[in-house]
């Protein structure tokens, strides 16, 4: 077992309107009446991270971006940087998921520069990985989880806090889950992959599970060892999903 945290981080992606921001207060309300040993945190869409920054504010809850801008500011149109995070309250930013991968061919130095933007902001990059299906039959997982651990992490995580999202991309939306074998391996893997990289800091490092997570198999999940938490898509849109999965760890 890790000496980390946990932590369960809903990522909602290109969904939610304002009348959803009621979603998050029930998590929120949910966790201030009846507090969990671990740390919950939010990521709307940028339209609503104002709105839901000013609504938890009392609550023992955060919120995150789904991603950033790797410099400051200027003139980059639609793009959001670490630091305009920061100013606007939230705690955490994704970077490196595989959606951004995938549609905005962003690779692991864009990635490494990302996390490194939002170290740089105050605030805690939640950095994901994660084999494809063609690479994990392939028989590459463990080469390719490597090979993103030593990419995509910045010098800086060696003496302040990240967390990893571990979602096999196969398993992203899919209702397809590896089973818990296949968990457990990734996981330990990704452990000891961490304390080469960033030494000690990768014990308290939480490693997150992500991939079609939801609350009938949180559970099992969740009590692998060296998962820490998960990173839930579609389940933690609605409140009374995402809680049950957050009361599973
Ligand atoms: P999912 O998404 O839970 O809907 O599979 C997870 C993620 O992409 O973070």
């Amino acid at each position: 077992m890790s000496n980390a945290k946990s932590l369960v981080v809903g990522n909602w992606k290109m969904n939610g309107l304002r009348k959803d921001l009621e979603e998050i207060l029930t998590v929120a309300a949910s966790i201030k009446n009846n507090p969990i040993n671990g740390d919950v945190v939010i990521c709307p869409p940028a339209t609503l991270a104002a709105l839901a920054v000013d609504a938890v504010i009392d609550f023992p809850i955060s919120i995150g971006g789904q991603d950033c801008h790797a410099e400051e500011a200027g003139a980059y149109t639609g793009d959001i940087s670490a630091e305009k995070w920061k100013d606007l309250g939230a705690e955490y930013v994704i970077v490196g998921h595989s959606e951004r991968r995938e549609y905005y061919r962003e690779d692991n130095e864009v990635v490494n520069a990302k996390a490194k933007a939002v170290i740089r902001g105050g605030l805690i990059p939640v950095i994901c990985i994660g084999e494809s299906l063609e690479e994990r039959k392939a028989g590459a997982t463990l080469s390719v989880l490597s090979q993103q651990i030593r990419s995509c992490l910045p010098s800086e995580a060696k003496n302040y806090p990240i967390a990893i999202g571990y979602e096999p991309v196969w398993a992203i939306g899919s209702g397809l889950t590896p089973s818990a074998e296949e968990v457990g391996e990734a996981h330990a893997f990704i452990r000891s992959q961490l304390k080469e990289v960033i030494g000690s800091a990768g014990d308290i490092t939480p490693i997150l599970y992500g991939g079609s997570m939801k609350p009938s198999n949180a559970k099992e999940i969740l009590s692998i060892d060296d998962v820490n938490g998960g990173l839930v898509g579609g389940a933690s849109l609605k409140a009374k999903d995402f809680l049950q999965i957050i009361r599973s760890i």
